[in-house]
């Protein structure tokens, strides 16, 4: 039986992207996801989830390309701009302070200051419950960093924070 507790709450902690989409006339949105995941080493594949009622689900269907942006801990406030506010309302790039950087093979544009950015293609597209798993292949990526601390959700306004490494 299902419990009382969010399916975020059970398996956490979980990394945030900015993921920017835009829409056929080329107008750029960015929403934050934790619903994410790498899927192959060679050749790179990302997933995650979607609730279809966002915007960003709207620019997928229409032009099927998105960017994933790591985002580091020093912009969790514009990590939470961009995960409580919807670009059917508002330009989140101007509210947050995002500065866009043109992609080299798609259209949705990559986020100044995110130190890992992944331009990626559509490729599945299907329903699990409220959500859609969206898989995209990715066609070129960008590194400037790996030095970094990543931002990492637990639930709702509840954030984690990174600390050091352990070996195993
Ligand atoms: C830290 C964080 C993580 C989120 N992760 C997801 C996610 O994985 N999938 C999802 O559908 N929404 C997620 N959201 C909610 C969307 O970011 C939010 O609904 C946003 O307003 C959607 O924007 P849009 O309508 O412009 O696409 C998350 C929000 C936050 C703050």
């Amino acid at each position: 039986m299902a419990g009382g507790r969010k399916i975020s709450q059970l398996v956490f902690p979980r990394v945030v992207a900015l993921i920017t989409t835009c829409n056929r006339e080329g107008k750029p949105n960015v929403a934050a996801f934790s619903f994410l995941m790498p899927l192959s080493f060679n050749p790179k594949y990302v997933a995650f989830s979607i609730d279809p009622s966002r915007y960003s689900y709207l620019n997928l269907q229409e032009t099927g390309e998105f960017v994933v942006n790591i985002p580091t801990e020093t912009m969790l406030s514009q990590v939470w701009i961009c995960g409580s506010r919807s670009g059917r309302e508002t330009d989140k790039f101007r509210l947050a302070g995002l500065t866009k950087l043109e992609s080299v093979k798609v259209r949705p544009p990559r986020i100044e200051g995110c130190p890992v950015q992944l331009e990626c293609r559509l490729e599945f597209d299907r329903k699990f419950g409220d959500h859609h798993l969206i898989v995209g292949k990715v066609l070129e990526e960008h590194v400037e960093t790996l030095d970094f601390k990543p931002v990492t959700h637990y639930s709702g306004r509840t954030f984690l924070r990174v600390g050091g490494t352990v070996e195993a």
